[in-house]
């Protein structure tokens, strides 16, 4: 049995944040291993990477959520009590009602919301020299799944709504201005959809059936009881600012559409696939959540090393993405390489692995490649326009990563 490797210095937390994505897979490269200890947030930590060790991270027999996420995740990206951080029968029933939500009819609504907000959007474009996809795309999304979860958006709010969501998914690992503002919008956020989960309980507000504002202000949990209002709000909110994320991603596919113009080519001619192995490689590709945390239940022993009980792993998700063992040259973008993927649910994990219902694996996943399918077709076949010179590197400290330009685009012709 040997001692999990540790990363040798008293305290790591201003290298993760310099290091940002990279910071656990560089210590692993160091240490030639795919598993250390360190020491961050003045708390010890497992870091791993890996299929395997994935593997290993998603048995909720050893590793539980319960009182993982930092409190400034919770203030911010996360909120408080949501489904992140249940365990066993209660995280399963919670999860079951976000699956539910999720049918293939359903999905293909939000789909169809999408375009149409795109096209709406796009006849505005005619009309600016430039504008800056990221926002545009945060803003159409907001609207179309405000429509879609039967959330009344009243159109002087639009902009303002979505910077909110915007700014808790901004916030989570950022310190200072940028972290505050995600937690003010927090509060906003939750007030406001905390009162529209009243009115439909006091039939104030009449929506859909089948949408997630109704299914989720009459969820009853395990004991029968409904969500506490803040606890509906807060799980509100998982569907909807998630859904608002899917901008990073669709920033992110038209700048791979103008860094490999060849893709671009293969998207116009239609191959079927193509479209399938592009959205996921743009998900493999570019950073967006660098790892997920766990604890372990109870002390064990695998794959060679004791783990004691109660101590707190990282799984790294864009390490495992980028591991040069599962991803032949891993730092090139090729869709291609989708062609022979095994599918297997631990190589692939840029929203989480293993499984759906028992684990803690993304519900939002079939939306997200969805609404990234929808985008990208809109932007190869529907409009023309031009990608005038500005700044696209990344740092990978900066969580989530954002070029400073924010992808702009001028001359948009439909
Ligand atoms: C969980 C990423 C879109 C709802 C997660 C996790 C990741 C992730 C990494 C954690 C997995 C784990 O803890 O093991 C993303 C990314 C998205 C996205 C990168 C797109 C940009 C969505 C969408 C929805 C959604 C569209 C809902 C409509 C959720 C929920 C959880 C979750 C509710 C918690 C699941 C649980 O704890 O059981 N996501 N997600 N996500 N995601 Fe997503």
């Amino acid at each position: 049995m040997h001692e999990i490797p540790r990363d040798g210095v008293p305290d790591s937390t201003l290298s993760f944040a310099r290091d940002g994505y990279l910071f656990i897979t560089k210590r692993c490269t160091r240490l030639g291993t795919d598993l250390f200890r360190s020491r961050l947030m003045l708390q010890s930590t497992v870091c791993m990477r890996g299929e395997e060790l994935a593997g290993l991270f998603y048995d909720n027999e050893r590793f539980e959520r319960a009182g993982v996420a930092p409190s400034r995740l919770q203030e911010t990206l996360f909120g408080r009590g949501g489904v992140q951080g249940l365990d066993g029968n209660p995280h399963r029933c919670r999860k079951g009602m976000f699956l539910s939500l999720m049918s293939a009819e359903r999905i293909a609504e939000l789909a169809e919301l999408s375009a149409a907000q795109w096209h709406r959007s796009a006849a505005n474009w005619e009309r600016r020299s430039q504008v800056v996809l990221f926002d545009e795309a945060c803003e159409s999304l907001c609207r179309a799944v405000c429509a879609w979860t039967g959330i009344p958006l009243v159109e002087s709010e639009v902009r303002s709504r979505t910077d909110d969501f915007v700014a808790m998914i901004d916030a989570g690992a950022a310190i200072g201005p940028r972290h505050w503002c995600g937690r003010w919008a927090r509060n906003r956020a939750e007030r406001w959809i905390e009162g529209l989960v009243e009115d439909v309980r006091h039939h104030r507000l009449t929506v859909d059936e089948d949408c997630a504002l109704n299914a989720i202000s009459w969820h009853r949990d395990l004991s029968g009881e409904l969500l506490d209002k803040r606890t509906a709000a807060v799980e509100l909110i998982n569907v909807v600012r998630p859904t608002v994320a899917v901008a990073w991603y669709i920033m992110f596919a038209a700048m791979a559409l103008h860094q490999h113009p060849q893709c671009r080519e293969r998207l116009l001619a239609a191959e079927a696939p193509y479209l399938d192995y592009f959205v996921e490689e743009v998900r493999r590709f570019y950073p967006f959540f660098p790892v997920v945390a766990a604890r372990t239940r109870r002390e064990f022993e695998s794959k060679g090393y004791r783990f004691p009980k109660g101590e707190r792993v990282l799984l790294d998700l864009y390490g495992t993405n980028h591991d040069p063992r599962l991803w032949d040259e891993p730092h090139t973008f090729m869709p291609e390489r989708f062609r022979q993927w095994k599918r297997s649910p631990f190589s692939f994990i840029p929203q989480g692995g293993g499984e759906y219902l028992d684990g803690h694996r993304c519900p939002g996943e079939w939306i997200t490649v969805e609404l990234m399918k929808v985008a990208v077709v809109f932007i190869s076949t529907s409009i023309r326009y031009s990608v005038p010179q500005q700044d696209l590197r990344m740092s990978l400290s900066r969580i989530p990563a954002m070029p400073p330009s924010r992808f702009v685009i001028g001359n948009v012709q439909i």
